[in-house]
């Protein structure tokens, strides 16, 4: 038999001895089981583990690592053309489906389409969404963040981004207003990079592109604010290793990463944005 993927979910409130398995959630590798809810006849105790097998995974729930800022995924402009397309053709079905993926209440709706259909179930709660700044191998076109002005500060605007974006993000505000957005580019302006091309290439290092591309991550966050869209945190480059020259993309060193990342944070405090993050990825 596959393997499936089981996810378990137990209070963390208190030690491992008074913690229970209350349910259990299965996808199998063959997509027969999707997230398919398979409640304990009664509740598993944590109890005291066996010998070791191969495959074991063991959880000290009393060992802290780093802390985890939310679950998501990128909200590509092509998934956010599909929510708009559907919100435009079955809004009472966009609003199900927004909740159903963003919001953290319980969901009775969604309850009824699992079986048994007495059981509510958690919506995903999808807590972390990156957005690509500018185009990504999911675009409709390929749009970048335009320079506005051609003065000495180069100034930035997010407007060339498709509506639907925007709108979309302001959605998922809507059912939760504790979501993260993350901006990320996957490509540099064609004119920051070497070769000068929206899809592949590197960061040029000349120090006036590479305080150009620090301006874009600043004007971006202005632009969102701009359309009261909270962004939690801007990243500098999506895929760093990956330059590919079919789709917007840009290749970018550690070294080159962190030296943009250290330059960054200057740059956006002066700007008022102390409590967003800049993150290397
Ligand atoms: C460019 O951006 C800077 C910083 O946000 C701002 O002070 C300046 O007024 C902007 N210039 C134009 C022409 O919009
Ligand atoms: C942003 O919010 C402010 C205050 O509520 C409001 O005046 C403004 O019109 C909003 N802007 C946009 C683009 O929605
Ligand atoms: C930056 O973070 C602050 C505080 O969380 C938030 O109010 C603001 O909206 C964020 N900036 C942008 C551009 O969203």
């Amino acid at each position: 038999m596959r393997h499936s993927f089981v996810v378990v979910a137990f209070a963390l409130v208190h030690g491992a001895a008074a913690q229970q398995i209350q349910d259990v959630w299965q996808t199998t590798w063959d997509r027969s089981s999707l997230i398919a809810s398979m409640p304990p006849a009664s509740a598993i105790a944590f109890g005291t583990p066996g010998a070791a097998a191969a495959a074991d995974i063991q959880v000290d729930d009393t060992q802290v690592y780093q802390t985890i800022q939310g679950f998501g995924a990128t909200l590509t402009d092509s998934s956010a053309k599909l929510l708009d397309g559907l919100k435009t053709d079955n809004s009472d079905e966009y609003w199900k489906l927004m909740d159903y993926m963003f919001s953290s209440e319980i969901s009775l709706l969604a309850a009824q389409a699992i079986s048994p259909p007495m059981v509510p179930i958690p919506n995903a709660a999808l807590s972390y969404v990156r957005v690509p700044l500018g185009a990504s191998d999911f675009s409709a076109s390929v749009s970048t963040i335009q320079p506005a002005t051609q003065a000495c500060r180069i100034n930035f605007t997010i407007d060339a981004a498709p509506a639907y974006l925007f709108s979309t993000l302001t959605d998922i505000m809507s059912v939760n207003s504790a979501v993260r957005f993350h901006l990320v580019p996957w490509s540099l302006l064609a004119w920051m990079k070497t070769p000068a091309n929206a899809d592949g290439g590197s960061l040029m290092r000349m120090s006036t592109i590479t305080h150009s591309s620090l301006l874009m991550h600043v004007d971006a966050l202005t632009g969102f604010q701009g359309k009261n869209i909270t962004v939690f945190a801007v990243g500098i480059q999506n895929e760093p290793e990956n330059s590919d020259t079919t789709y917007p993309s840009t290749s970018m060193p550690v070294a080159t990463e962190a030296a943009v990342g250290e330059a960054l944070r200057p740059l956006m405090n002066s700007a008022g944005f102390t409590e967003n993050r800049s993150i290397q990825i």
